[in-house]
């Protein structure tokens, strides 16, 4: 098991041998040999773009837990997303969740309790990472050159089909399947020819780069862990917790359109897609959370709730960027709701947003609320 500078390294290095592959082809066999000789590279949870994760946060998040909710046994992160919040509490029972399919198959990789076959993980990537596809597939036909190459679409798909093909002959099972698929959707958040997300792709950007997949750097997981792909409103009747965090979208930019790709990829029921950025059907992935719905939403999730703590991250932008970057919850209604379930205390911390440059925010302020259930 590699340190974790050592990963880092291996991923830098990653990324520029893959940079070099696809403008200098003469050293292609070289370079590639020698990148697999070393056994490929690692990555971890966090070598990914996601809108709204909190890896930057971390480090805020669990101290400010570890001191307000003492000694605790389960910790279930319910609007997960890459799940970096849940790793942080790797020692402990987890319960995660998100409504898509494509973060509960990378959450199924990071803290499954599935035996897996590390050798077996380490020969299909090699393989994968040899492949030449000269034959069309669903990814080629559909997405060549947009957010892709078409070289890349052909790999992409052809591995995609390989990996489903693999787990219904019973040569590998769900996690080892979950595995691959993680390593696939990561390697092409790397190289996608986007500022981080699928809802539209860069016209003369940079398509050239090569798809090379890495291996996760999987840790030890408590064997009770749960993972669900659930609406957490329906979850929640279900289930429960020592702690409770909640990360939810905080305005109308649905998750659904802007990883519809890694969505449709991690499916894989390759549906028919249209418009420009060539989205799927994404209605049953809509979330309240995103909608004027959010507050109606967000008051039956903390009346079902059953925990010992709520934590909520949520930020400050209530009216304060443009229309799509406005936070859906009021402040005044986040108290609201968490003070009819417990004593609810605010932590925050100033953190740069993201920010499109439409709206003109420079900085706004991480919050924690954390609710002490009666
Ligand atoms: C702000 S992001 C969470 C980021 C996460 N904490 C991280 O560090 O990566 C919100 C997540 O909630 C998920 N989500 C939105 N509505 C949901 C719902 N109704 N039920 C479950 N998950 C939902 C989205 O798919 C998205 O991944």
């Amino acid at each position: 098991m590699p340190t974790k500078e050592q990963e880092k390294k291996n991923y830098y290095a990653a990324s520029i041998v893959s940079k070099r592959l696809s403008s200098k082809s003469s050293l292609r066999l070289i370079v590639s040999n020698n990148t697999h000789n070393q056994s490929s590279y690692y990555f971890s949870i966090n070598n990914r773009r996601y809108l709204g994760n909190k890896y930057k946060l971390n480090e805020f998040i669990r101290n400010t837990i570890e001191k307000e909710c003492g000694y605790f046994e389960t910790f279930a992160d319910l609007f997960a997303g890459t799940g970096s919040v849940a790793s942080l509490f790797q020692d402990k029972r987890l319960i995660v969740n998100d409504i898509l399919y494509s973060n509960y198959v990378c959450h199924q990789t990071w803290f499954g309790i599935e035996k897996y076959s590390k050798n077996k993980i380490e020969s299909y990537i090699k393989r994968y990472n040899n492949l030449s596809v000269k034959s069309e597939n669903y990814m080629s036909k559909n997405f060549a050159d947009t957010f892709f190459s078409k070289t890349n679409c052909k790999k992409i798909g052809f591995i995609r089909n390989d990996i489903e093909e693999n787990f219904n002959n019973g040569n590998i099972n769900f996690r080892e399947k979950c595995i691959l698929i993680t390593s696939l959707l990561y390697a092409m958040d790397k190289i996608a020819n986007t500022c981080g997300h699928y809802d539209a792709y860069r016209r003369n950007g940079e398509l050239d780069r090569e798809l090379i997949l890495g291996i996760p750097s999987i840790q030890a997981n408590n064997s009770k862990n749960e993972l669900y792909n659930e609406d957490i409103n329906n979850l929640v009747k279900f289930v429960s917790a020592d702690v409770i965090y909640l990360d939810p979208p905080y305005n109308s930019r649905q998750y659904c359109d802007a990883y519809h790709l890694l969505e449709n990829i991690a499916r894989w029921e390759k549906p028919e897609v249209y418009g420009v950025a060539k989205k799927m059907d994404r209605t049953s992935l809509k979330s309240n959370y995103c909608t004027n719905n959010a507050t109606q939403a967000f008051e039956d999730l903390i009346e079902n709730i059953k925990a010992k703590y709520i934590v909520l991250s949520y930020n400050n932008m209530a009216n304060k960027g443009n229309d799509r970057s406005n936070a859906k919850l009021s402040d005044d209604n986040i108290m609201r709701i968490l003070k009819a379930k417990g004593k609810v205390k605010v932590f925050s911390q100033d953190y740069k947003a993201f920010s499109t440059g439409k709206s003109n925010i420079a900085e706004n302020a991480e919050r924690l609320f954390i609710c002490q259930c009666c």
